[in-house]
């Protein structure tokens, strides 16, 4: 148990001697990177549809389950992409509580994000969070798998259906996600992806769009190249979004890692949940059962009144052990819409607020094990329990 001053935060030695991120960082062996890079380099081909990239495609749809998969530069050139090659005009609803690039990847498509607030518990949108938002104006629904975990698509897809509402998804969390045994991807006209080395497919940056309709594949092979692709088809636009031949070369040896990062996440994820459920204030996001997650991500509330102490002050005292912990993504509706002249967002977001004010994501990268996973609950429990003084240390210093 600490004393309040051996928190690093004042003064004390930090609890990691190195930074544990939040991040997956998932890295496959050195020789098997080098190998594939030497590939690339006897071939000297880098760009333009080589021969990685057409085997990604191939090996990412076989993985989802879905006829096609078109990979891409990134997540938000997937979403920017798959949103403009939907023939959509005017309005499309999307969740509040989202990673900035989701509302901002349809600007950039022309058309005009509609907030609509999240479900408190799952944190993502459902008919009854999306029905207030629908207006003449609006034609889609782009709904977000947020934390990996299904935006229920049982639910979603008639009802889209039944307003005539385009749905498409996000699912840059979601790599190997299913629900009721259907990979993500396979959902409401097309899923884009992200292998981000924060995600648990890395391919430094990268990403991929999933659909099972013919004609917008054709369309999205088309739209993320201005070079001689393998189809033309009738575009709005075009865009050099294509995926390197050394951004496929790394995604294609970490694909091959899933399952095993899938489980040690998964194992820490549990050590997370049984260390985490004893403190008091401190609630740790549960997943459905029957909803398969790669469970890269562990998202926590934490309830000022009975854990203590607001989330920042979490935050602050565990980053300064070198326990890396991120917020959430903005600190309020403005940001998500940021350097922009964009009209300032208007409406009532309750359980989007509420996550902004208490949300803090705790590492889980590959280079932790089960014990690191134990130190860091014991500090989150030594911060609730030393609240008082820590609190009046942090007043004192005002
Ligand atoms: C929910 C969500 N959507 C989109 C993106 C954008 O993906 P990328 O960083 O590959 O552009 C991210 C990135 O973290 C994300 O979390």
């Amino acid at each position: 148990m600490h004393e309040v001053d051996d928190f690093a935060f004042f003064g004390g030695e930090p609890a990691f001697a190195s930074p544990l991120h939040v991040a997956q960082e998932n890295l496959p062996p050195w020789g098997a990177i080098e190998l594939a890079f030497k590939g690339i380099f006897d071939r000297r081909y880098f760009a333009n549809h080589g021969p990685l990239v057409r085997e990604l495609d191939q090996c990412f749809a076989e993985f989802i389950g879905a006829e096609h998969a078109v990979c891409v530069t990134n997540g938000t050139v997937a979403l920017m992409i798959l949103a403009k090659s939907m023939g959509l005009s005017g309005e499309v609803i999307v969740p509040a509580f989202t990673f900035p690039a989701t509302i901002q990847a349809l600007y950039w498509a022309g058309l005009t994000p509609v907030l609509c607030d999240v479900d408190a518990h799952s944190h993502m949108i459902t008919p009854k969070t999306i029905e207030p938002h629908i207006s003449p104006r609006t034609t889609g629904i782009l709904a977000v798998h947020l934390w990996g975990q299904p935006c229920n698509p049982q639910k979603l897809e008639p009802f889209a259906s039944d307003h005539g509402l385009s749905l498409f998804f996000d699912a840059c969390h979601a790599i190997g996600a299913s629900f009721n045994g259907r990979r993500i991807g396979n959902f409401g006209a097309g899923e884009a992806f992200s292998f981000h080395a924060g995600q648990i497919v890395n391919g430094s940056e990268g990403g991929c769009i999933t659909t099972n309709d013919r004609e917008l594949a054709a369309k999205l092979r088309t739209m993320r190249s201005f070079h001689p692709s393998e189809t033309f088809a009738r575009v709005p636009l075009r865009i050099n979004g294509k995926m390197s031949e050394a951004q496929a070369a790394l995604t294609l040896l970490s694909l091959k890692e899933y399952q095993q990062n899938a489980a040690a996440n998964r194992l820490r994820y549990e050590a997370y949940l049984s260390a985490l459920s004893e403190i008091p204030g401190v609630f740790m996001l549960k997943y459905e059962p029957g909803y398969d997650n790669n469970y890269q991500c562990i998202v926590v509330e934490i309830d000022q009144e009975q854990a203590g102490l607001h989330r920042d002050v979490f935050l602050n005292l565990l980053s300064a052990e070198n326990v890396l912990c991120t917020g959430p993504f903005f600190s309020d509706l403005d940001h998500m819409i940021s350097f922009s002249d964009r009209p300032p967002t208007t409406g009532s977001f309750p359980a989007t607020l509420r996550l902004c004010n208490r949300l803090l994501q705790l590492p889980n990268s590959q280079k932790m094990t089960l014990r690191d996973v134990d130190r860091v609950c014991s500090l989150v429990r030594d911060i609730h329990q030393l609240a008082t003084p820590i609190e009046s240390k942090l007043r004192a210093a005002l």
